[in-house]
């Protein structure tokens, strides 16, 4: 009998051995940053070792990737933070852009009532209040400790001395030139002949912060840094003004938080509809035993989609700022609601999305944002996630201030019924309004385990953002996986509308994927497709931490 005993606890070792993956991330004791590009999280880490705390480094981090990841790190944009201090005490900020006071509904449709091409997408007319500078203000006012100063000139420097290109970064600027030439009113900084290896130095941008590091919020907002960012803006046919800018505020909100199994889930609330969507999808899947069913098979993505597709149609009908329309949020996430929505799905076939209630619109926002996770060595956790909207935003560099402004306007429905820039459509309580923060995706979250901080996650991606960190959440909680093989693995998305299963490249088994058309579902296989770009902190059992950069880009943990 003993030898029996002996026998099964040494098979059930070898199992649970040969289950755990090869593939860890980086492994910090106490503190760590995951971000976008290596500059950033290094900068955030040095701030963190110097005694600051997660929002120190947030600050740190935030500015550094302005100057890092012109892509979409900024300070001409916006974004939103969720946070879990050390004794459990949460909230979130929106920093999220504003409709300019001058905006109105049908600002970007021709006297026949069409929307006239890339107006809200491109050049000055795209542009949304900038928030960024306001949000980490506004945290600093709240939780800061180190002086301002030494949080900002790890960024000046950066801006100054130069950042060396890396091959992705000089595919992407490449691929922007003609844009950045076409919008701008003068030859800007970022159009040359990009190598990897290439040094960019950044010197207005390393002015204008120095000027912020000198002067404050005014600076952005009233000072010389607002007046050129007005005068160029006015030159190119915006309509932003000082009045805009001198309005801007960043709010403190309070965030969806919701239970899912044991575990409590932290995340945004509106104007993003990531957190609610994410309770709505989490909530409908609840009642099935997850983690008996083969990860990334027939059922698993028949599953996800069907809550999915019930999650982004009611987004589409319900969701906008809360601070312009009436959101009944308790009564989307509440249980008999999502008991209701799911009681259509069956397992034989797919469900038409045009068989789903409200299905009309949907808002969509473009890929390119970024996330940024960081646990410092006092218990507090920060998820970020900020964005410019397209590739560099409005790809307009304002003149003399050295920084790029945001395509945010395009988050908005531009037209309801009719589609935006990437083909889909958007709804009235998304409609343009003066002072209206647009919808977005963004789903910073934090995930808690018996009242203890278990992970910090956050990705880009626009609609795909939510069902993005959904899978990594599902890959940790009921798959058992390591930070850094959730994100490594390959992912899938459903939005409703279209009606397609977007899948990654390589690492989706072909019957699956057969077994799925069979049922019903278009599924959709492209080479180019990256389903986000995940940054993420797990602490372990043992305490540690450990990171998961996402290998779609150049993102990187750095900590101790
Ligand atoms: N612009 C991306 C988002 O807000 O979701």
């Amino acid at each position: 009998m003993k030898k029996l005993i002996v026998c099964f606890i040494i098979s059930l070792l070898i199992y649970n051995c040969s289950k755990k993956s090869s593939v860890t991330g980086f492994i910090a004791e106490k503190a760590m940053v995951v971000s976008a590009k290596n500059e950033a999280s290094q900068i955030g880490s040095s701030i963190l070792k110097k005694g600051g705390n997660a929002f120190d480094a947030m600050i740190a981090t935030q500015l550094a990737l302005a100057v890092a990841y012109p892509f979409a790190g900024n300070i001409g944009g916006g974004g939103f933070m969720v946070y879990r201090n050390f004794d459990g005490q949460k909230g979130a900020l929106d920093f999220r852009e504003k409709a300019p006071l001058a905006a109105s509904k049908n600002m970007y449709l021709d006297h026949l009532g069409n929307v006239i091409p890339e107006k809200s997408s491109f050049g000055s007319l795209s542009i949304g209040v900038p928030g960024t500078i306001a949000g980490i203000f506004k945290v600093y006012e709240k939780f800061g400790t180190l002086p301002f100063n030494e949080l900002i000139q790890p960024a000046i420097d950066l801006a100054r001395n130069g950042i060396v290109i890396t091959e992705k970064q000089a595919k992407s600027l490449q691929n922007n030139i003609e844009l950045f030439g076409k919008v701008n009113s003068y030859q800007t900084i970022f159009e040359r002949d990009w190598k990897q290896g290439d040094i960019l130095k950044q010197e207005e941008l390393a002015q204008t912060l120095e000027r912020i590091r000198d002067f404050g919020e005014e600076e952005f907002y009233t000072g010389k840094t607002a007046q050129l960012l007005v005068d160029y803006v006015t030159e190119m046919g915006g309509i932003i003004t000082l009045e805009d800018l001198k309005k801007y505020k960043a709010i403190w909100r309070k965030p969806i938080e919701f239970k899912y199994k044991k575990y409590t889930i932290i995340s945004m609330t509106l104007p993003s509809s990531g957190g609610l969507c994410l309770a709505q999808i989490l909530k409908s899947i609840e009642p099935f035993k997850i983690d008996t069913i083969k990860h990334n098979s027939t059922t698993y993505i028949q599953l996800l989609t069907e809550a999915e597709r019930r999650a982004y149609a009611d987004r589409a009908h319900y969701l906008g700022d809360i601070d312009f329309v009436n959101v009944p949020i308790d009564s989307l996430i509440h249980k008999n609601y999502i008991q209701k929505q799911m009681r259509t799905f069956s397992w034989k076939k797919a469900t038409p999305s045009s068989e789903i209630s409200h299905g009309k619109i949907t808002g969509f926002e473009s890929n390119e944002t970024t996330h940024y996770s960081i646990i410092d060595q006092f218990g507090n956790a920060v998820s970020v996630t900020t964005t410019l909207n397209g590739a560099y935003g409005s790809k307009l560099v304002v003149k003399g201030a050295g920084f790029l402004l945001n395509n945010e306007m395009d988050d908005f429905s531009v037209k309801p019924g009719v589609p935006n820039m990437f083909g889909l459509v958007g709804s009235e309580t998304n409609s343009i309004a003066p002072e209206k923060r647009m919808l977005s995706s963004m789903t910073p979250t934090i995930v808690e385990e018996n009242n203890q901080l278990k992970m910090v996650i956050g990705t880009p991606g626009g609609s795909t953002i939510i069902t993005t960190v959904l899978q990594n959440i599902l890959n940790v909680l009921e798959y058992d996986m390591g930070m850094q093989e959730a994100v490594s693995k390959p992912r899938f998305h459903h939005q409703w509308l279209p009606d397609i299963v977007t899948v990654e490249p390589n690492g989706f088994d072909e019957k699956e994927l057969e077994n799925l058309k069979k049922l019903g579902y278009t599924i959709v296989k492209k080479n180019s497709v990256v389903l986000g770009k995940v940054d993420a902190i797990l602490v372990l059992k043992n305490g540690k931490l450990e990171g998961g950069a996402d290998p779609r880009g150049d993102d990187k943990a750095a900590g101790f």
